[in-house]
């Protein structure tokens, strides 16, 4: 498959660009410097120039692809709220560019933790608060961290092993 890999320069889109070329897969890099170009460019990968605050060249760069593995993210945390909209912007244009086909997008991403009691572990959706925000909203119960790291895992592993057609 030829996997468009964003932050394909990043800490961990530099680590799976190796194991997706091993597996067999070709890398199309995400781009946003001609030094990032370069250095994709010496490790084995096709480049595809482009920016997170760039839809439409994320799209082009997922039309060109079989797959996409979504890892870039701008680490400026004195913008936060701005760099998360961001992210969610870039995840629903690679998204819609691969809607209606059997094409998969596998993202990363962070959560923020912090301790609701000293010495208690934080638990997603633990919260009376965030119980009431997903009653109100109708969402649906989460799904649990462990089901949902094993499916991605699961995905993964099948790109780096070329069983995902
Ligand atoms: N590292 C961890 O331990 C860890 C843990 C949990 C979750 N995550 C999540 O995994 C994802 C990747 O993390 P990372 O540690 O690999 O990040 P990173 O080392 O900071 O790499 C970020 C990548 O995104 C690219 N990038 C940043 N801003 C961009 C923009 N405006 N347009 C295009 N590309 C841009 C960077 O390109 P340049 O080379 O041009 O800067 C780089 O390739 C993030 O969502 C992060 O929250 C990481």
């Amino acid at each position: 498959m030829r996997i468009f890999l964003t932050g394909a320069t990043g800490f961990i889109g530099s680590a799976l660009l190796p194991e997706l070329m091993q597996a067999g897969h070709r890398v199309l890099g995400l781009a946003r410097t001609e030094a990032g170009a370069r250095s994709l460019r010496a490790a084995g990968a096709e480049v595809h120039r482009g920016n997170l605050a760039d839809l439409a060249s994320l799209q082009a760069g997922a039309a060109r692809a079989d797959g996409v593995i979504h890892t870039a993210f701008t680490h400026d945390f004195s913008r936060f709220q701005e760099v998360c909209e961001q992210d969610r912007g870039a995840i629903e244009a690679l998204g819609r560019a691969l809607a209606g086909s059997a094409r998969p997008l596998l993202i990363t991403s962070g959560t923020g933790m912090a301790s609701g009691a000293a010495g208690r572990l934080r638990r997603s959706g633990s919260s009376r608060l965030e119980r009431a925000h997903a009653g109100a909203a109708g969402l649906a119960p989460e799904r649990p961290r462990s089901d949902r790291r094993s499916r991605a895992h699961a995905l993964l592993g099948n790109l780096c092993t070329g069983h995902v057609n």
